[in-house]
């Protein structure tokens, strides 16, 4: 028998029953539901809604359901539709009456509103600290190798020199704003929508603030049709999950392209690659390919939730039944990512080495050769075309900037002077790049002391 049987002479077909039915995705609320359903008590007890014993009754009836959930004592079927259900029904079965009035002044529709904010709000601190640790390991390989000097692309083209820590320093960055975007979500998203009944509040006098306390949350929301038709928290925290998933796809095909041949930067552990089925020699970097396949995912979700929400009319409708399946994806998606990619990083082996001549191939001291030129005077254009013609020399030569004659620069322009070599070392290339957020040693180390107060702040 349903809970809301009472106007129906029917039951549901089973069909109805099973399209209808949210137990299977929305039983992970249980903590949830049953601590809001313990506050919402307290307070029908304290405002003299419900009578003392009763709410005694109900407290110490769900603490017991609370208990053999997690002993793995009780479970529920399909039948009982959803988690809210599920809890109340056993509820009553168990206490009798005093079950029955639980649901005075709350509707399933602030009841699910609620249950969901709690249960984000934990997982958006598990992920952020998993993000944190994320920026922690990052921060490490910077410090690492500061004097690693690697090639930066645009194009994928070779571009200009930098270091592997001034690399790694951008993917700092990123992680720190997604750290920030997690916290301002949680700290818009703390807002007890409890007491909005099932769209227009109710007429008992309840205590709105103090089950918004009990609950932990700052406040309470401010209109009750929006307190039970808002899933904007629920999008935001897959926007800002597929930004970071973004991220790290962004970082797994850099590190997909570093280990392979043509480019050997880095080495992955054993424990962190896998191998072919046919071909022995195969060492593949599965890992980085399954975040970045799994970012797909996670922006489907996203999409998901959009647009079943775009065109409800307020307040409650069962279309939002569906946020939960896309919402519990995405995070436990970037759940399952973030400590294996961060091991993988960990674990992972640079190849100075072929970094560096890698850096010393494809003139990527161009830029630096023509700053030459400009601090002894010349235009920037008119350098910028002289360098280019000595590129072009250099490719048909068959040499590079460093090997070429200084009678070779000079037939060029008679500006060239043989301490030109020192000014296109690599060397010499990143460390004159000092400029704040720039790859020279001490802006690195500048950058990497910003986001080590960011983490400590943290810490505190
Ligand atoms: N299982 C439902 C959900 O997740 C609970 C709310 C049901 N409310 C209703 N009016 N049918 O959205």
């Amino acid at each position: 028998m349903k809970l809301w049987s009472g106007r129906f002479d029917k039951n549901t077909d089973a069909l109805v029953d099973e399209l209808n039915a949210s137990i299977g995705f929305d039983f992970r609320m249980y903590r949830q539901d049953i601590e809001g359903s313990l506050a919402h008590s307290a307070m029908l007890a304290k405002q003299g809604i419900i009578p003392k014993k009763d709410a005694e009754l109900i407290a110490d009836g769900l603490k017991e359901i609370l208990k053999d959930i997690e002993d793995g004592k009780l479970s529920f079927g399909s039948d009982v539709e959803d988690v809210h259900m599920a809890i109340e029904g056993e509820l009553t079965r168990r206490i009798g009456d005093a079950g029955k009035r639980l649901h005075t002044a709350r509707s399933r529709n602030d009841q699910v509103a609620v249950d969901i904010r709690l249960y984000l709000k934990q997982e958006i601190s598990e992920i952020r600290l998993l993000v944190l640790g994320l920026l922690e390991t990052v921060l490490n390989l910077s410090e690492k190798s500061t004097d690693v000097i690697m090639p930066a692309y645009t194009h994928l083209q070779r571009a200009q020199p930098t270091t592997f820590a001034h690399y790694m320093m951008a993917y700092a960055n990123m992680l720190r704003r997604d750290v920030t975007r997690l916290e301002d979500c949680l700290a818009r998203m703390d807002e007890c929508p409890l007491g909005s009944g099932a769209l227009t509040a109710t007429t008992y006098p309840i205590d709105r603030e103090y089950v918004a306390r009990e609950l932990g949350f700052s406040r309470i929301t401010q209109n009750s049709l929006d307190g039970v038709s808002d899933r904007d928290f629920a999008i935001e925290l897959m926007n800002d999950l597929s930004i970071l998933m973004m991220h790290l796809s962004r970082f797994s095909e850099e590190i997909i392209l570093w280990c392979s041949w043509e480019f050997k930067f880095v080495e992955l552990d054993d424990a962190y690659s896998t191998g072919s089925s046919i071909m022995p020699q195969k060492k593949n970097p599965d890992i980085a390919e399954l975040v970045r396949g799994k970012t797909g995912r996670v922006y489907g979700d996203l999409i998901t939730l959009l647009t079943v929400m775009k065109a409800l009319p307020l307040a409650y409708n069962k279309d939002m039944q569906e946020d939960k399946e896309p919402v519990f994806d995405a995070i436990d998606t970037v759940k399952k990512c973030l400590p294996v990619f961060d091991a993988m990083l960990n674990t992972m082996r640079l190849n100075p080495q072929n970094m560096r001549e890698a850096a010393g191939r494809g003139f990527i001291n161009a830029t630096d050769c023509a700053d030459y030129l400009v601090k002894k005077g010349m235009p920037f254009r008119d350098a910028y075309t002289i360098v280019g013609r000595l590129v072009n020399h250099c490719i048909e030569a068959g040499k590079t900037l460093e090997t070429l004659e200084i009678e070779e620069y000079r037939s060029l322009s008679p500006v060239f002077e043989p301490d030109v070599y020192d000014a296109i070392s690599l060397d010499a290339c990143v460390a004159a790049r000092g400029v704040a957020g720039g790859p020279s040693k001490e802006s690195v180390k500048a950058q990497i002391s910003y986001i080590r107060e960011f983490l400590e702040e943290r810490n505190k």
